[in-house]
């Protein structure tokens, strides 16, 4: 009896010698917050209820896309997610910045989100069109292109939402209408840029110009239209 309660008393200390921590430290499986490293674990605990689990159908942009990624810069890429986008759904994640994550986090998300690249090939014609806007927009002409690749979706009545909706736009600034334009939602059926002109490619400027035909229904001047 005293032999085999001393058995399991010396298990139990085993036990406890490889999975107890002294109360107060995180064990293994609990790491602080702040340790977190891995790009997965990060990107489902702070990004995938707005941006989809690994990047794919949220109800916010999707960031797992070839053509996202060959168009925005990786310098950019992170800005955003240090800075946020004032006014809208998404928050500054840096500590710097009043957010929960350290430099290190960041970097791994940004590392993270650019090893989903694929190359993506632009046929003759197709040129990717810039992230940033490099020349403003005619919103006359912004709004013609609108008639012809958009209203089928996004007109009154349509299957999809409205985004000329001004409740809509006030929530979303011209350079995210920008990148949805270039990008699609190859997640939820809208094509990219390349097929988005009846059929055709959209160059550098018709993106400028759609977005300065969207920007000009939104209700008031807001901050949208010089975010980075
Ligand atoms: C509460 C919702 C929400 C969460 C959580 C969120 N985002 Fe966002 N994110 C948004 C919205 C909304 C936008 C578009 C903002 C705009 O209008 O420019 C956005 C934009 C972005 C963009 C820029 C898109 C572009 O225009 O190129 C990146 C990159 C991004 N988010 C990454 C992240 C990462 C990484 C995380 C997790 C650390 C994250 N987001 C968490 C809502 C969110
Ligand atoms: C074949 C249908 C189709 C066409 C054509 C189309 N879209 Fe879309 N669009 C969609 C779908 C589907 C979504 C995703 C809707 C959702 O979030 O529920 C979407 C989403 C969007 C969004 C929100 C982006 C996001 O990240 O969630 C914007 C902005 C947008 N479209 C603008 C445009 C503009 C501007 C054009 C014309 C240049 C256009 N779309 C053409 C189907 C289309």
């Amino acid at each position: 009896m005293r032999l085999a309660l001393s058995t399991v008393g010396c298990a139990v200390a085993l036990i406890c010698l490889t999975a107890c921590d002294p109360p107060g430290k995180p064990g293994p499986e609990e790491i602080a917050p702040s340790e977190v490293t891995d790009f997965k674990t990060l990107f489902s605990q702070n990004c995938s209820g707005c941006h989809g689990p690994n990047g794919q159908k949220g109800p916010g942009r999707i960031l797992n896309d070839a053509v996202y990624l060959a168009v925005i810069p990786k310098d950019t890429l992170k800005h955003v997610i240090v800075f946020g986008r004032e006014g809208t759904a998404m928050p500054p994640w840096a500590m710097s910045e009043g957010g929960p994550l350290t430099p290190q986090q960041v970097d791994a998300l940004v590392d993270g989100i650019e090893s989903w690249k694929k190359p993506v090939s632009a046929p003759a014609g197709a040129e990717l069109p810039s992230y940033a806007e490099s020349t403003p927009g005619d919103p006359v002409n912004g709004k013609r292109l609108f008639g012809r690749g958009c209203f089928a979706c996004h007109g009154p009545g349509a299957r999809v939402g409205s985004v000329t909706d001004p409740s809509y736009l006030s929530l979303s600034t011209n350079q995210n209408l920008r990148t949805s334009i270039i990008v699609g939602r190859s997640d939820l059926g809208m094509p990219n840029y390349r097929f988005l002109n009846a059929g055709h490619a959209l160059n550098d400027q018709d993106v400028s110009d759609l977005v300065a035909y969207l920007a000009s229904l939104r209700p008031t001047e807001s901050a949208m239209g010089n975010t980075k």
